[in-house]
């Protein structure tokens, strides 16, 4: 060990856990304009700070909708979504299209000052057809075909429901695209489930045949010696997701994620050939933001802006995890997003669907509007009287008037009017990276080696420390432009090809800093291991190795600290690489050896970082390298209160919400306008869940 890296071992090892910033030190990369704040110029979605809720029309008599329209203005309320469910009324016999309501609903909600954002209901193909085609009826893995009562009943893959969603969708297009108050599109509704049914499987065996060209190249791939699983007929190959070679099941995923593209892609055609080019399409993507049945970012590609539904479920709002989420959703297309559905206080899906604090539907709103989103839609304006979801949390009673909820959502209405002028424009800008991967994600989950090894909390142990040094983090795909970064981290990167292993060379040689977690680089496009150690195609880069990497069944001592559930032994095979930390008394094998390395190259930095380390360590890491890197923290604030910033059009927004139970003050660095309560602040208290949003007059 050389005599710099002896003094870094001792001081991770020691009580102040602070990593040298000059170890670190890496010249800065020059920072790049906002994303999204020019992209979004000119676009309706962007041009406000929308709030609304999901409202269901075609479930109650037309001569009640004045006054739901009404509640909703009084709320302050300036956009609606309606539509996402209601084939049956659209086309209540095959053939027979009633459009009608729809633009009547429009232009009501048009008197009322309401824009509205029109659903297309993909999501629930009505009974007649599926007892005529049951072919467009979705078949689960294990070949049983759904029925008729429930949704996502349908099957992605079909030809005939592509066609039967088309028709559909062009005459809600040619009815809706030209009117003036519509202003967007959502496809579908929280796309899940794909399909097994047989129009599946021949366009599985296509596109394998377009991907590979030969048997002789895809049983090269997926190692079909081994267990004799040799094809030899482009047919026997299996389709599943859960059961089988993990290089099959790696492909199956990418194919999944095609369907979910050409299924969007049929309806986004439809719409576009009728709709005003102001009017957007987007989707909600669900499964609270980290599913991972299909690649996000490839679904988002065609789409003007990403939106997800962001529910908490049993308990209350888990802050870095929630924040964390937007960060991802808004990392999906590099800018501002919606939440086009969130939950007014409860749901009813959850082990224990409770009601949130008072005060904390607000934080949760301003939250989202703090890590991007331009646009709040609550879910559900009022329940259906009977139905599947009855007992979910809404705005309005069964009786139609407003729930103890409505007032809290009406303060929201107030705060969001009187902050737009200030936050439109605005995007939360970050100098850190986490880089999130699908196909790297869904490796690790087909062999995870440790019941417990759980990426995204993995992710999050890196996003805390960040989160509490800065106001903004992003969260963003490899792929992407990495250079207006200082400092990027990737937490789960087990997938690094040629092209990535150049692209992130550069970025080191350039003068970022690159930090990779466990398992990094073992794996090729295929999943095959690489034939080198991790992190493979990066290793000569960072002069050194893994060795060997343990599934832990106790934590092992590291530096001052501890890891738990995964350890990897590292070796150094340049001069110049330094340890940064050390396994103390382990599992005999691991016992003194590196647990993180770090290397200066060109400009820049890489380190690599073996263990599941625990939140000092962590912390002593990320501060370091943020240091090192020439990150500046933004202004400290206290332990529960989480402080988000946008900027764009010359102006700085900082948000604050206390997410814990006690008041919290918080000083302020320097002077700023407080925009929801008035006034010039150096400091602000805040209530349990309470939240300021201010901006700074210094910029
Ligand atoms: C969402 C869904 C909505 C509603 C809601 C209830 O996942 O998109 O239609 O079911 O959950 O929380």
């Amino acid at each position: 060990m050389s005599r710099k890296a002896g003094r870094m071992f001792q001081r991770l090892g020691g009580s102040a856990l602070l990593l040298s910033a000059m170890l670190f030190s890496a010249p800065m990369a020059q920072a790049a304009p906002a994303p999204g704040a020019s992209a979004a110029s000119g676009q309706a979605q962007f041009d406000n700070l929308w709030l609304g809720s999901a409202w269901y029309p075609e479930q109650w008599p037309e001569e009640r909708w004045a006054e739901d329209l009404r509640l909703m203005k009084a709320h302050g309320a300036n956009v609606v979504r309606i539509g996402e469910f209601a084939w049956s009324r659209m086309e209540p016999i095959e053939g027979q299209y009633d459009m009608d309501w729809l633009v009547r609903a429009v232009r009501l909600a048009d008197r009322y000052g309401i824009k509205v954002v029109i659903g297309t209901p993909t999501d629930t193909p009505p009974a007649w057809m599926t007892q005529k085609y049951p072919e467009v009826l979705r078949v689960d893995s294990d070949g049983r075909r759904l029925g008729h009562g429930g949704r996502r009943q349908f099957s992605i893959s079909d030809p005939h429901y592509r066609q039967l969603s088309r028709d559909i969708v062009s005459r809600m297009a040619q009815a809706l695209g030209r009117e003036a108050n519509v202003i967007g599109w959502q496809i579908g509704n929280e796309y899940t489930d794909e399909s097994y049914d047989p129009a599946a499987r021949a366009a599985w065996v296509d596109w394998l045949k377009a991907r590979y060209g030969t048997l002789d190249k895809l049983n090269d791939a997926w190692t079909t010696a081994y267990w004799s699983q040799t094809y030899s007929d482009w047919t026997q190959v299996p389709f599943n997701t859960d059961k089988g070679n993990p290089g099959w099941m790696l492909e199956c995923k990418r194919f999944i994620t095609s369907q979910w593209v050409a299924f969007q892609k049929n309806q986004l055609d439809a719409i576009r050939a009728h709709a005003l080019p102001a009017q957007f399409i987007t989707t909600n993507l669900g499964g609270l933001g980290w599913a991972n049945r299909f690649d996000r970012y490839a679904i988002n590609r065609d789409l003007d802006f990403a939106s997800w539904d962001n529910y908490v479920g049993t308990g209350h709002l888990k802050s870095y995890r929630n924040g964390a989420t937007h960060d991802l959703v808004r990392g999906w297309k590099r800018k501002n997003f919606w939440v086009m559905e969130i939950q007014p206080g409860f749901v009813n899906w959850a082990p224990v669907s409770n009601m949130l604090y008072p005060g904390e539907t607000r934080a949760m709103a301003w939250q989202a509007i703090g890590h991007g989103a331009d646009g709040i839609l609550y879910w559900q304006w009022r329940n259906a009287l009977n139905g599947q979801e009855t007992m979910h949390g809404s705005i309005l009673g069964p009786d139609g008037k407003p729930l103890p909820v409505y007032e809290e959502v009406s303060r929201i209405g107030r705060d969001m009017a009187k902050a737009a002028p200030a936050i439109v424009g605005t995007s939360p800008v970050s100098p850190v990276a986490i880089l999130q991967d699908y196909p790297s994600r869904w490796t690790i989950d087909f062999q995870p080696h440790h019941k417990d090894y759980d990426q995204i909390s993995v992710l999050l142990d890196y996003y805390a420390p960040l989160k509490d040094a800065l106001g903004s983090v992003d969260i963003v795909e490899a792929q992407g432009p990495l250079d207006r970064y200082k400092l990027v981290v990737a937490p789960n990167l087990s997938i690094i090809n040629d092209d990535l292993a150049k692209k992130l060379t550069a970025y080191v040689r350039g003068g970022g800093h690159l930090i990779l977690g466990p398992r990094s680089g073992q794996r090729d496009d295929y999943d095959r291991l690489q034939p080198r150690r991790q992190p493979g195609l990066l290793a000569d880069l960072l002069g050194g190795q893994v060795e060997q990497f343990y599934a832990l069944d106790e934590p092992v001592e590291v530096g001052s600290g501890k890891a738990t559930i995964w350890a990897e032994d590292l070796s150094i095979k340049a001069s110049d690489v330094e340890t940064l930390l050390r396994y103390g008394k382990a599992n005999g094998w691991l016992d003194g050896h590196a647990a993180a390395i770090t290397r200066r190259v060109g400009k820049g930095r890489i380190t690599y970082v073996g263990a599941l380390l625990d939140q000092g360590l962590m912390k002593g890491l990320i501060d370091g390298a943020l240091e090192g890197a020439g990150v500046a923290r933004d202004f400290p604030v206290p332990a529960d209160v989480e402080l988000m910033t946008r900027e764009g059009d010359g102006r700085s927004i900082v948000i604050l919400i206390n997410h814990g139970r006690e008041d919290r003050s918080v000083t302020l660095p320097r002077t700023m306008d407080d925009i929801l309560e008035g006034g010039r602040k150096t400091s602000i208290t805040l209530a349990a869940e309470g939240v300021a949003v201010l901006q700074d007059v210094r910029k």
